[in-house]
């Protein structure tokens, strides 16, 4: 951190304040306004956060200019290419990549935590059985404050660890659930000789008539799927994590808030949107009237834009790639919808409309389409993500609750409101 300061001047009064600028390890230095209200009696105005950065955090750095994402440092391309999604969740939660000994431990208590105790399966049965999956996950993972608030003190180190690895351990045995329920199948125990994602797979896919082998192709592609979805800096639902978590709430209530915040379409609901775009698009030659529309605003293309990536998403670049790979090995019937994201693809990267407003294809464009060449419905997209996300919600959680003099967070208000008036009696009005 060096001295830099910023005068802010109030043009009203003639009083100015120094603000100390601060400087993290990467990226753009921050003005630290946190005197403005006693000295200038003044707060910022920083609608949907444009430009406030919330929080210190070491765990994830972008640069949306250049398109890096780098987790504890290391860039999204090596992790993709050489991690596993749970070496990364490993990482996120505590700074290093770990050791062979420590991952067999962390491995085996993620395992430990994977199984659903039975009175969590019951919840399952008060939904409806067309309930959409994101609203089982949000009020199950919910319920787990349930079960294990007594082990919950948010204060101890111990317990934190605990419930990061019950987060990680159990978000794919709930979202396996959601998806079996909505197809009236029954519940599959994890498995603890399988890795994650085979074990995620089995636990999905499963069936007493079936050899429970899956194809290499497509772990190697949910892996590398939940690699890029594991963390994101503070994102709509991990700041949702934190500002929930900052009350001191229990976390697994916490995490169910997160989930929620993911649900919508300008956030992990885009994947879902995106195969619902391509087949309301239906077939290529139909594309050029729907860029139309999208130029009239009446409806815009899902999966394209991002509010911090402005050149590239660099996940968006790996997962192209995955994508292209995943069908190649699969049947023709995948290839309808594919030809039309390609097609999609090239003209908005071509026109004007699209390039003015540097929007590319985010990370969303392309698991659409890897999680329905996986067979996995359409409205399991976002529990999906959740599931990868989950990683990085309680990483910053714990983040959060380990810094000295946490405070809980409250942003402020414009006030346009009516001014101070007395109440006016029913017969008067
Ligand atoms: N399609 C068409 N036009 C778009 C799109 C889009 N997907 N995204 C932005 N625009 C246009 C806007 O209409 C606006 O145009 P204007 O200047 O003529 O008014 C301009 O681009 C800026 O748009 P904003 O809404 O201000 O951009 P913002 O940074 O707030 O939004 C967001 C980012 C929400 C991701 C947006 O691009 C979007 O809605 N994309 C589609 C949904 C999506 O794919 N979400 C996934 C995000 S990635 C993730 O969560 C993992």
């Amino acid at each position: 951190m060096g001295n830099n300061t910023v005068t802010i001047r109030d043009n009203t009064t003639g009083k100015t304040i120094d603000c100390p600028v601060k400087q993290g390890t990467l990226g753009h230095p921050v003005i630290d306004s946190r005197a403005l209200p006693n000295e200038l009696g003044m707060f910022t105005f920083d609608p949907a956060f444009v430009t406030t950065a919330s929080c210190e955090s070491a765990i994830t750095y972008i640069d949306g200019e250049k398109g890096i994402l780098l987790h504890r440092g290391y860039p999204i391309e090596q992790l993709a290419k050489k991690s596993t999604y749970l070496e990364v969740c490993y990482l996120l939660l505590n700074g290093e990549l770990p050791k062979s000994d420590e991952m067999q431990t962390f491995q085996k208590g993620i395992c430990r935590f994977s199984v659903l105790h039975e009175g969590i399966l019951n919840f399952f049965n008060g939904f409806r059985r067309d309930a959409h999956p994101m609203a089982m996950l949000v009020g199950v993972v919910g319920g787990l404050s349930s079960y294990y608030h007594d082990e919950m003190d948010i204060n101890n180190p111990e317990h934190r660890d605990l419930c990061a690895k019950r987060i990680i351990g159990k978000m794919p045995t709930i979202a396996a659930k959601c998806l079996r329920y909505t197809l009236g199948r029954g519940y599959v125990d994890p498995r603890y000789d399988l890795n994650y994602v085979e074990n995620f797979f089995n636990m999905m896919f499963s069936m007493p008539n079936k050899r429970d082998d899956v194809d290499p192709v497509a772990v190697k592609a949910l892996e590398i799927m939940l690699i890029l979805h594991a963390d994101h800096e503070q994102n709509a639902s991990t700041s949702t994590v934190r500002l929930a978590g900052s009350s001191q709430a229990n976390p697994y209530a916490c995490i169910s808030a997160g989930i929620a915040t993911l649900w919508g379409a300008a956030h992990g609901g885009a994947n879902e949107a995106v195969i619902q775009m391509l087949n309301d698009i239906g077939d290529p030659k139909n594309i050029p009237n729907y860029i139309e529309k999208v130029k009239n605003k009446e409806v815009r293309l899902m999966g394209f834009g991002h509010r911090v990536y402005k050149n590239f998403d660099p996940r968006a670049k790996i997962i192209h790639d995955v994508c292209h790979q995943l069908l190649e090995c699969l049947d023709d019937s995948q290839r309808p919808l594919f030809d039309i994201a390609l097609e999609l693809e090239r003209i908005a990267l071509e026109d004007e409309y699209f390039i003015e407003r540097k929007l590319y294809p985010n990370v969303d464009f392309y698991s659409g389409i890897i999680l329905n060449a996986l067979n996995i419905p359409t409205s399991m997209f976002t529990v999906m993500f959740a599931v990868a996300r989950s990683a990085g919600w309680i990483a910053q959680w714990k983040e959060m609750l380990e810094e000295p003099g946490m405070k809980i967070g409250r942003p402020r208000q414009l006030y346009i409101g009516a001014d101070v008036r007395d109440y006016v009696p029913m017969d008067q009005r």
